[in-house]
């Protein structure tokens, strides 16, 4: 099983690590600043972009690791266009409930959790120790960073950034393309598009991601 992994990043080590735990016996790296770069800590990096989706019969998996949800979203898009053959990956020390759905292109790192009828759309990262409780809804392309938590029935939209060890409060909504903050404790719905911060969460920025 050949897996190849666009984006030669940090996020990309973890990913690739991840998916060999999982099963993957050979996994190779993409990245645009191919042939400048060639290898990702021990991985090899082989080529860029285009030279991935010119190959990518010769994968039986192929997974976008790019931190940035607008590249991410943008790099998913261009590989479904070319008719890969794109997985998600989940580590084997993740804990997802049978009851709860994870979007292709996803990754979901250990220690994990996706609980009972929660929904995790395409191409999200649900990162170490992040805790999705049951019923929530996380649209495409949303990043949940290590150890945050989002309480049951949280919505998070589209391209939504939550960093590390946050915390969302039961049902709330933190709308398309919102940053929350490391650390953030939010307790109110948060508007489309601005970066809230603090605890109680305040608006930090009208809007950057
Ligand atoms: C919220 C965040 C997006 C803001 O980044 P930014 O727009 O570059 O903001 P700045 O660093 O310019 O900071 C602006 C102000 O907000 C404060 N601030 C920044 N992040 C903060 C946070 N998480 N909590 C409280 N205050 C914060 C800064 O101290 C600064 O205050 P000052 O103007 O009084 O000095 C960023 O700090 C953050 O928390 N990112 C998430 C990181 C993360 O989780 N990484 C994990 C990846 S896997």
């Amino acid at each position: 099983m050949r897996l190849a992994v666009l984006g030669a990043s940090g996020h990309g080590k973890v990913v690739a690590d991840a998916a060999e735990l999982a099963g993957w016996a050979e996994v190779v790296f993409f990245d645009d600043a191919w042939p400048e770069r060639k290898r990702n800590g021990p991985w090899q990096v082989i080529g860029n972009t285009a030279a991935l989706t010119a190959d990518a019969g010769s994968f039986d998996g192929v997974v976008v690791a790019i931190g940035n949800n607008r590249i991410r979203q943008a790099k998913q898009a261009e590989l479904a266009e070319a008719e890969v053959r794109l997985v998600s990956i989940i580590h084997p020390a993740a804990v997802v409930s049978k009851y709860a759905a994870v979007g292709i292109g996803s990754v979901v790192f250990a220690n994990a959790v996706i609980n009972a009828c929660a929904s995790v759309g395409a191409g999200c990262i649900v990162n170490t120790g992040a805790v999705v409780e049951h019923d929530c809804v996380l649209g495409d392309f949303a990043h949940i960073s290590p150890n945050a938590v989002l309480a049951g029935g949280v919505k998070v939209g589209s391209l939504v950034w939550v960093g590390g060890g946050a915390a969302v409060r039961q049902l709330i909504e933190v709308h398309e393309g919102a940053v929350v903050g490391m650390g953030a404790v939010v307790t109110r719905d948060v508007p489309p598009g601005v970066v809230v911060a603090g605890s109680p969460a305040r608006v930090l920025k009208p809007g950057s991601n």
